[in-house]
Formats: structure tokens, C-alpha cells, sequence
């Protein structure tokens, strides 16, 4: 089936995503060392769909979307925010680990514009096939992706944004950054401002 097939169901279309995310080999100027794709998970028809940036360490060896440290994280608020995680949809802007290694061990390789823009028309799809009433961007690169700008995360938090997308884009910080925050005062003091943004989202 064709991806950008209007007339596919949600399903074929999603079932469609995955079989291009496994055909990266074919992608021209593409070279990809990640294990597997991640794609996103959940209900289609879900009211709420996160966007984050791309899978971590844990991710890649999972190919699911934040089981890792910040996905522990954004599962600790969601239910604080009483927003059940299985009820929404969870993904992520770009759907491969991108890692230098450094050692034995794999460091975290932010996407850039161009990995950004790649896999944009893929992202676009896979949330008009969900259908959500809002998308949630979790920090700058989900934002970037969303909404074609490059806005910063702390001055558009918590705002509804005309992005991409035919639902309203609601902004809030990344879990990563969170975890970043090197003052435990100031962490603590930001993990209740992420809790209230998903809370805000509850309603
Ligand atoms: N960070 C993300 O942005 N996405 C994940 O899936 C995990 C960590």
C-alpha cells in the first residue's frame, strides 16, 4: 500500500509506516546504525498524542517509544497528572537512535534539521492516522517538527499553536530536560510545572 494513500484506513496506514521505517536501506543519503525503528504506540483515536524526540539507548534495544530514563519519568507524571499512558498515543519525531560511541558505550546524538525534515512527512501521517485532539510537543525538536519554526520551548509552554498538524499543538518541556536539571530544588520545582502542563492537558 502506498503511505500517503488517503483513502487507507488508520490501521493500513500504520501498518505501512512500520514496513517503510524497516526499508531505510532504500532511503537515498541514509545511513542508519540503530538497531531497529521505533514507532509510536497506542490507541488510534486517542485525544492526546506526545511527540518526543527520538528513541534513547533503551528504546533502540526495545523498539518501543520512552521505556528508558525519561520514559520513566514521563510515566511517574502522567500518573500524577492521572492521564493514562495506555490511552494515549506516545511518539517520536525521529524514529531512529542516532549515537556516537564513546567507549563501550553509545552517547545520545541529538537529530538535526535534516533528520528532522526527513522523517517529517512520516510523523505528519502517522499522527493524521491517529486523529488526536491535541499533540503534545515534548521540547525543541518534537516543536521544530510540528511546527516548521524553530520556537523556543519555555516561551511557548503550555500555549495551543496553529502547527502542522490538523489538531492544535500544546507545548511543553522534554522529560531529558528535567532529568538535566543539575539542582535538585530547581528539577523538583520543574517536574511540578510538567505535571501541571500534563494536567492542564487532562482537561
Ligand atoms: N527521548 C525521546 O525523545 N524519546 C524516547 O522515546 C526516549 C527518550
Amino acid at each position: 500500500m502506498d503511505l500517503f494513500d488517503t483513502a487507507a484506513s488508520p490501521e493500513a496506514v500504520l501498518a505501512a509506516l512500520r514496513t517503510e521505517l524497516a526499508r531505510t536501506a532504500d532511503w537515498p543519503d541514509f545511513a542508519v546504525r540503530a538497531t531497529q525503528p521505533v514507532p509510536g504506540e497506542g490507541p488510534i483515536g486517542a485525544d492526546l498524542l506526545f511527540v518526543g524526540e527520538q528513541p534513547g539507548d533503551e528504546e533502540d534495544l526495545a523498539g518501543r517509544p520512552f521505556v528508558g530514563p525519561a520514559g520513566r519519568l514521563f510515566d511517574r507524571a502522567m500518573t500524577e497528572a492521572e492521564l493514562p499512558r495506555d490511552r494515549t498515543y506516545v511518539t517520536n519525531a525521529v524514529k531512529h537512535f542516532k549515537f556516537t560511541m564513546l567507549g563501550k558505550r553509545r552517547l545520545h546524538q541529538g537529530p538535526d534539521a535534516g533528520d528532522i525534515t526527513r522523517y517529517r512527512p512520516l510523523l505528519l501521517r502517522e499522527i493524521a492516522a491517529v486523529g488526536p485532539k491535541r499533540v503534545v510537543a515534548l521540547g525543541a525538536t518534537a516543536l521544530q517538527a510540528l511546527t516548521g519554526k524553530k520556537l523556543p520551548v519555555l516561551k511557548s509552554r503550555g500555549q495551543l499553536l496553529r502547527g502542522l498538524t490538523d489538531a492544535p499543538v500544546f507545548a511543553t518541556v522534554h522529560p531529558s530536560y528535567l532529568l538535566r536539571l543539575p539542582d535538585p530544588g530547581l528539577q523538583a520545582e520543574e517536574y511540578r510545572r510538567f505535571v501541571a502542563d500534563l494536567r492542564a492537558l487532562a482537561h
